[in-house]
């Protein structure tokens, strides 16, 4: 999808995004935040300085990385290509002086080579996903402005029973519910969903990208994962 569609339908959903997507996974993808943004502080040493949080759109990882930290020298970027859902951040963050959000796009980020010590993403990476020739572009960039990668996202579970189980649940959530709360964009969210690597083939294309070590850790029978990828 274009990314001008993309940016526009999230400046719709922008003022009830965060209830939607807490509501809708009944509250599991708060977990699974705060699992990132946990596995986010272990990598964050005293020297950190810069982080970008990718796809950022209303914060809840900036802002959860920024209250957990220890040090407070830190800044991070968040960088999105909606307008509206950076307006809900700097609303939620307005107590923070050290998140700065920036509007772009991650195929072309104004940022010199390897301006970050960690990038963080979550839901963000099956935006980027219209095949694997494109994605790989979006992660060439990503990877020239930061080495270390933890990404957090929807994966495909292995168990037959689950899976069917699994993708029965989003149908009726996205398709159905969807259609209902919002109907401009619930199609495409769905098949951004089916569409997406399971965790073993984003794992083997993070390291054709170039990061040369890359754990995935499974999320509720491999619903979602989690990606720690470095250098
Ligand atoms: C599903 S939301 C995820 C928001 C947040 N990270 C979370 O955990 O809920 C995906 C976000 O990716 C942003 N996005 C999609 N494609 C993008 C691109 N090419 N460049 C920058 N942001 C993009 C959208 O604007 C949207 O805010």
């Amino acid at each position: 999808m274009e990314l001008k569609k993309i940016s526009k339908a999230f400046d719709i959903l922008a003022k009830a995004y965060d209830l939607i997507s807490y509501t809708m996974s009944l509250g599991i993808t708060i977990y699974w935040r705060k699992k990132l943004i946990d596995e986010s502080i272990n990598k964050i040493t005293p020297n950190t300085k810069y982080i970008i949080d990718l796809c950022s759109g209303t914060g809840d990882i900036a802002i959860g990385i920024i209250k957990k930290s220890q040090n407070t020298n830190i800044n991070i970027i968040a960088f999105d290509a909606s307008f509206g859902m950076l307006k809900i951040l700097k609303q939620k963050s307005k107590n923070i002086n050290n998140i700065f959000p920036i509007l772009g796009d991650i195929s072309q980020m104004p940022f010199k080579n390897k301006s970050f010590q960690i990038s963080t993403m979550s839901f963000g990476a099956r935006s980027l996903f219209e095949g694997e020739k494109d994605f790989k572009e979006y992660l060439k960039e990503i990877y020239r402005t930061s080495s270390n990668l933890i990404n957090l996202e929807t994966s495909h579970p292995k168990n037959p029973i689950i899976r069917i189980l699994y993708y029965s649940y989003l149908y009726l959530i996205i398709i159905i519910l969807g259609s209902i709360f919002f109907p401009h964009y619930n199609k495409e969210y769905y098949k951004t969903i089916m569409n997406f690597p399971n965790q073993e083939k984003l794992t083997n294309i993070l390291k054709e990208i170039g990061y040369k070590h890359v754990v995935a850790k499974s999320l509720l029978w491999g619903t979602a994962a989690i990606h720690i990828a470095h250098e």
